[in-house]
């Protein structure tokens, strides 16, 4: 299987990008499956089936753009919410999709990881999902990061539920929890800092998602639902962030 290289500098500028100011980090609010499959008069599943094309897509071009970071928002905490039918045939998806992408996260030498509770999604995925990231373990280009029964909130409570636990067990001097301390409790503990949040649809809401990473991120959305979301819509929020000038609370460069 032929390896895909990531783009050279010479490359990205003609794609029109700026490579000293991409971001190493993204993260996307994948929305509009159903809206896009109403809008075409099918059921809702064909906008999410339909969906993981962009989810292929993204990945390749995020991995050949060299970024260290994809994560997307694949099943929040909260879709267990949506009808039983719906949610049996998400499962079923992710089943299928983390089987047969292998050769295309091997080919772009992509590692696969998850954030979420993980351990209670239904047997039918949750094996096949660890197989795949124990394929892709010694991968070394892009992490995709998955975020699967994932709530920013509960992953925050989490890490506090760690802390708290060490402290009573007298492992841990709660003066000396502070921000660095509480990001090593989160699911993953070496997540690069998030630069751009993308949320697709035209929504402007976070939906609980990377509650505590989000602090600083820079924010893009854009109508296209996710079904529809391909290379130059991609591009359009890198070049959006690349005009912003992030400043940290500080006065900027
Ligand atoms: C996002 O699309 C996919 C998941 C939440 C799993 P939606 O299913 O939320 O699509 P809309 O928002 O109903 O259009
Ligand atoms: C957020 O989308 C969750 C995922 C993309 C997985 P939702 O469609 O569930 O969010 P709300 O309900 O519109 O806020
Ligand atoms: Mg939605």
């Amino acid at each position: 299987m032929e390896l895909t290289t990531p783009y050279s500098r010479e490359e990205l500028v003609s794609r029109g990008l700026v490579p000293e100011r991409l971001p190493r980090h993204v993260a996307i609010i994948m929305d509009g499956n159903g809206r896009w499959a109403k809008e075409k008069g099918w059921m809702r599943i064909r906008g999410h089936e339909e969906g993981v094309t962009s989810v292929r897509e993204t990945t390749e071009e995020c991995a050949r753009l060299g970024l260290d970071q994809l994560t997307l928002y694949a099943f929040s905490s909260e879709n267990w919410r949506r009808p039983e039918m719906e949610v049996k045939l998400l499962m079923k998806l992710l089943a299928r999709y983390v089987v047969e992408e292998r050769p295309t996260l091997m080919r772009n030498n992509v590692r696969l990881t998850t954030i979420g509770e993980t351990a209670t999604l239904p047997d039918e995925a949750r094996q096949p999902l660890l197989e795949s990231v124990d394929l892709c373990r010694n991968n070394t280009g892009l992490t995709l990061c998955l975020a699967l029964n994932y709530g920013g909130r509960q992953e925050i409570v989490g890490a506090v539920k760690r802390l708290a636990r060490d402290a009573a067990a007298g492992r841990l001097d709660p003066e000396t929890v502070d921000e660095a301390l509480l990001a090593r409790s989160l699911y993953q503990p070496d997540m690069p800092p998030l630069d751009l949040l993308i949320r697709t649809a035209g929504e402007y809401r976070v939906s609980n998602f990377l509650l505590w990473q989000i602090s600083y991120a820079e924010i893009w959305t854009t109508p296209v639902l996710w079904p529809e979301f391909r290379i130059p819509h991609l591009y359009e929020g890198l070049k959006a962030y690349a005009q912003r000038r992030r400043r940290f609370g500080g006065l900027g460069e």
